[in-house]
């Protein structure tokens, strides 16, 4: 039986992976760690609330104390951190708060378990312990449109102020499982989608946007290209390099599913718009969808700037995870895009409050909490 600290737990990847290990370990204890910044969402872990297993905590990474009475009290083995500010847009518009939690946060995670955490007889770390720290493709910078997918060999060129907390954390985790033997190990996974996604993302953002008849912003020309893997697949990744990964050790995590960004937005559309014809009562719900009104979703399609140093690609190898980890992405693509899809259709009571941000109140009325100062840079990013 193992008892987990998860860091970023009422996040997007957080949610669903603290509901998928629920289900994969049944034995374990879990606790949940979250500041509940604008991307945290309670609503995101109903499913699992009431479950004995499960305890949360409102509260900040960057806070030592808690974090140490929180893996002493818990008796922590293994802590799987997501908390981060994570959207690349928010980081050009607002750095400082990327670097506290994404730099800090991770820090001052990495010091509490170094100091909490038991040594055999020899000063080596005991059995059982792991720190595992979730982090992304984007480190490694852009790729020429003919290079080969990066490996975890490769040297990290981070360009936005969020890949660049990124690998500043990155190397602080390897620095101290280099230098004070601490269990760690690190994954860098592509963009992920599915389920609890905050519509400021790029699927998320476009379903919200085409349900309303709105705009479908695509910057610059459209042909920036990014890997994707549904979120179900990054949490199996996850879980195996727990299970299998040797410390120490990065993997990479991906979908070997590389796609141009105006090409998966047509992709959308037209899943949308086989959706509104198999099912016209969506209709009563999404007056403004256009297949409502006879037109096509790629109607909505429009170019707008292009994002401050877009990267052009990025493309992850993963025979690493393969071949040590058995790590294979299980899901079809349109399989799970479809999924996606289908989930934001039928979950209005989810994307609806967090759009209008009614979802703060309805958290403070049902749990007495409230939600962090919005980081520097919110702004009215959901056109
Ligand atoms: P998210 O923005 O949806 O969720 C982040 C969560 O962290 C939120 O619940 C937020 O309240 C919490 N948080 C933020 N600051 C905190 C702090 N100081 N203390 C405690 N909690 C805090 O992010 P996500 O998309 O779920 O990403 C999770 C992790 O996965 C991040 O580390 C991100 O860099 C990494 N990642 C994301 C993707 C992706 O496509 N979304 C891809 C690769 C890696
Ligand atoms: P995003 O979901 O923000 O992830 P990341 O920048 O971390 O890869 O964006 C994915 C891609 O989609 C990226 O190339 C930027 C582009 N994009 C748009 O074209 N329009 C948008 O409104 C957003 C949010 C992203």
């Amino acid at each position: 039986m193992k008892r987990l600290l998860i860091t970023g737990g009422a996040g997007f990847i957080g949610a669903n992976f603290t509901q998928f290990w629920l289900r994969r370990q049944p034995a374990d204890q879990l606790v949940v760690l979250d500041a509940l910044t604008y991307a945290g969402n309670m609503a995101s872990l109903l499913p699992v609330l009431d479950d004995p297993r499960l305890t949360f905590v409102h509260g900040d990474i960057c806070d030592r104390e808690l974090v140490e009475r929180l893996l002493r009290d818990h008796r922590i083995d293994t802590v799987v951190h997501f908390a981060a500010e994570s959207h690349v847009d928010r980081s050009i518009l607002g750095p400082d708060a990327f670097v506290r939690t994404n730099v800090l946060g991770t820090q001052t995670l990495l010091e509490a378990a170094r100091a909490s955490w038991p040594r055999d007889a020899a000063g080596e770390a005991a059995e059982g312990y792991r720190f595992h720290h979730v982090s992304s493709d984007e480190v490694f910078g852009s790729l020429a449109a003919d290079a080969p997918p990066s490996t975890e060999a490769d040297p990290y060129a981070p360009n936005s102020p969020y890949s660049a907390s990124k690998a500043g954390s990155d190397h602080l985790v390897r620095a101290y499982e280099h230098t004070y033997g601490l269990p760690a190990t690190i994954s860098n996974c592509s963009n992920n989608f599915g389920p609890y996604q905050f519509p400021e993302k790029l699927i998320p953002l476009m379903l919200v946007q085409a349900f309303a008849g709105k705009p479908l912003p695509v910057y610059g020309d459209g042909r920036h290209s990014r890997d994707w893997v549904s979120v179900g697949d990054h949490c199996l990744g996850i879980a195996l390099v727990l299970e299998k990964g040797r410390t120490g050790e990065m993997y990479n995590i991906g979908g070997e599913n590389e796609w141009a960004n105006l090409e998966l937005v047509g992709l959308l559309c037209r899943l949308l718009d086989e959706e509104f014809a198999s099912e016209p009562e969506l209709g009563d719900r999404f007056p403004d969808a256009p297949p409502v009104n006879n037109r096509q979703t790629a109607e909505l399609i429009t170019f707008v700037d292009d994002r401050p140093g877009h990267d052009r690609r990025y493309a992850l190898d993963i025979s690493k995870a393969r071949s040590e980890l058995g790590y294979e992405p299980e899901r079809s693509f349109e399989v799970s895009l479809r999924h996606t899809v289908r989930w934001y259709l039928e979950n209005q009571s989810w994307w609806g409050p967090v759009l209008d941000g009614s979802y703060r109140e309805w958290m403070e009325e049902q749990y007495g909490l409230e939600y962090s100062e919005p980081v520097a840079g919110e702004t009215g990013k959901l056109r």
